[in-house]
């Protein structure tokens, strides 16, 4: 599926979500796709087959810095759940901004980091001013990172 992600060319045409959409999906620990709602699998513009056990990173727009997965994963790992906002990617090319908030779901009644049994994200409409400014700071974390290459990008982006 990374292949066909990668054959993917972004364009200019964007998707604004409605106030009342909420855009679902659920992981297994290692980040592969066990759920996504009907409204997720809408926008994404894949089939629910094509979805479902494949990463996350399906709908990663190239736009995206990697400083920005880094604290969501980094978050995530140490049992903390992660605020922010993302520029998504259909399967042709299209974008759609949302606000995303996403948990790691554990397997015991605890919050042990060793029993993470996987993520949940629940997607909303973002708020247009705190966009602008947000998709302002990603335009220059994406610059820096650029600069510093693969090996340092998401320290550069940070
Ligand atoms: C529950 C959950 C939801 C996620 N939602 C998104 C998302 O909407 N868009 C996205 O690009 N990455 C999302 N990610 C992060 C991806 O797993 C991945 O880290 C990211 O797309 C960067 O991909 P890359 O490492 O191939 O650059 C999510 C991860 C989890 C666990």
């Amino acid at each position: 599926m990374d292949i066909m992600k990668n054959k993917i060319t972004p364009t200019n045409n964007e998707r604004v979500m409605t106030a009342d959409e909420f855009i679902v999906s659920k992981t297994d620990a290692a980040g592969r796709l066990t759920y996504c709602n009907r409204i997720f699998i809408e926008y994404s513009g894949y089939t629910e087959f094509e979805l479902l056990g494949q990463q996350h990173n399906i709908v990663r727009h190239p736009d995206m810095p990697r400083a920005v997965f880094h604290l969501l994963w980094s978050t995530l790992k140490s049992g903390n759940e992660f605020f922010g906002y993302v520029k998504n990617m259909t399967k042709d090319g299209s974008y759609y901004w949302v606000l995303a908030n996403v948990t790691p779901s554990f397997s015991n009644s605890g919050t042990d980091v060793k029993d993470i049994s996987g993520y949940f994200s629940v997607r909303r409409k973002p708020d247009a001013a705190k966009l602008r400014i947000v998709s302002a700071l990603y335009n220059d974390m994406l610059l820096a990172e650029k600069v510093a290459g693969t090996s340092g990008a998401v320290a550069a982006g940070t």
